[in-house]
């Protein structure tokens, strides 16, 4: 155990480096003490966004100065695999953005590194820890819906050109897919709220409304921040779009777990709104929330209806109203903790490395023809280590 502060790390200064301002309140005494960034450009954001940080040219620098405990990883997806495995060599632990890994091999990977050197290592998967998450989780853990069955999710990915497409996010040599980048959220949750992980996939999808603009540029020294409007509208209409846009903006996802729960998952990048909608059907009702924030409800049906669009039951999403600030300080305390004190975590390695398992797999199988394909298991030694680590049991609303 760990009595004073952790010195942490920040590797990787764009938008989501953000994070790492969450360190002092999540565990009193801690602070960001040294950052690396590859750019210029992040170099002079690290020094606005941790002053007195110790600043360096890339997480290599970083590990030979010494000195931290602890390491956030905001870099985009295609580097987290390398930094991770070489944070993790050198016993410093991990905070690694989802998704782990672009790649099935690489999040097997660094996975069997945490493994094999003992140290922690933690994957943001921050939705876990939304107000609509835990609501839905405990109506099902209470048994109000019965034992789940399917799981249906929508996505819409309103703010989806400027979140995805002005940047590396629309190139899938640096993300795969966004079957990766932005459904590993909702995989994970998938996967949470029905107990069991996805054996098979088939995916379906296209490039459907931003492959056709041609208004694209580099966006050097910018980060999504400085183009995020909503006045962009409609999404034929965007401009400085990334230069290589490959990867699809409409995409849908068949699973089957290895519990036998079926779920389905549509991602759309082109709505005018942003939310997304989780309907979870168990053997005794089902559940539907409206809204993803404060605000919003969870409805649950129990008794048979014909439409009754009241529901049985209602319970109102809590948190924060917009964006997931409230989850992000949950999940940099519960990393913080399970470093210094080997505090137990709701968020789950494994679980992320199933997220993009999936989420690799269907993108291979929207680009083949929607051939289905199988998710193959984590080797034993390693699934091993992880399941003899604390898992969270608390922290769901009953
Ligand atoms: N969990 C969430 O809710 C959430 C939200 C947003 C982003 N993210 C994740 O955060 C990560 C970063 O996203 P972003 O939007 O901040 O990207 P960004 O492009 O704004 O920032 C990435 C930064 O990393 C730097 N960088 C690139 N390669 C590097 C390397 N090898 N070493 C060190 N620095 C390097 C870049 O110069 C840039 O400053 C992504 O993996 C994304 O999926 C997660």
């Amino acid at each position: 155990m760990i009595t004073s502060g952790l010195r942490v790390a920040v590797i990787g200064t764009g938008a989501r480096s953000v994070i790492g301002h969450h360190v002092p309140t999540a565990r009193p005494g801690s602070a960001v003490t040294a950052v690396a960034d590859t750019t210029a450009e992040g170099r002079s954001r690290a020094a606005e966004f941790f002053p007195g940080a110790a600043v360096h040219p890339d997480h290599t620098a970083l590990v030979a100065a010494g000195g931290v405990d602890a390491a956030v990883v905001t870099t985009p997806d295609h580097t987290h695999a390398d930094i991770a495995v070489d944070l993790l060599r050198a016993g410093i632990a991990v905070y690694l953005e989802k998704p782990l890994a672009t790649t099935l091999a690489d999040a097997d990977r660094v996975l069997t590194t945490a493994a094999e050197t003992g140290t922690p290592l933690y994957v943001g998967h921050n939705f876990r820890h939304a107000a609509v998450v835990r609501t839905m989780r405990g109506i099902v853990e209470r048994g109000e819906i019965g034992e789940v069955k399917a799981v249906w999710v929508r996505h819409f990915v309103g703010h989806g050109g400027d979140f995805y497409f002005k940047d590396w996010h629309a190139d899938r040599r640096r993300t795969g897919s966004l079957l990766l980048q932005k459904a590993s959220h909702d995989i994970d949750v998938v996967h949470h709220l029905a107990g069991g992980y996805t054996r098979q996939v088939v995916g379906m999808g296209d490039l459907m409304v931003y492959g056709a603009i041609g208004d694209r540029r580099e966006r050097a020294g910018e980060t999504m921040p400085d183009w995020f409007s909503m006045d962009n509208w409609p999404p034929a209409a965007q401009t400085g779009l990334n230069p290589v846009v490959d990867v699809e903006d409409v995409s849908m996802v068949l699973m089957q777990l290895g519990n036998g729960v079926l779920a389905s998952y549509q991602q759309c990048h082109f709505t005018p709104d942003y939310w997304r909608n989780y309907t979870v059907i168990g053997t005794e009702g089902r559940l539907e929330n409206f809204g993803d924030t404060a605000g919003g409800v969870v409805r649950v049906w129990n008794r048979r209806h014909e439409f009754a669009a009241a529901g049985d039951r209602e319970y109102p999403i809590e948190g924060v109203a917009s964006g997931h600030e409230d989850a992000d300080l949950a999940t940099m305390t519960e990393f913080l903790a399970h470093v210094a004190d080997g505090g137990p975590t709701l968020v789950s390695p494994v679980a992320a490395r199933e997220a993009v398992a999936t989420g690799a797999l269907a993108a291979e199988s929207l680009r083949a023809g929607s051939t289905p394909r199988r998710v193959p298991e984590l080797p034993p030694h390693v699934l091993q280590h992880f399941a003899s680590r604390p898992a969270a049991t608390e922290g769901v609303p009953r």
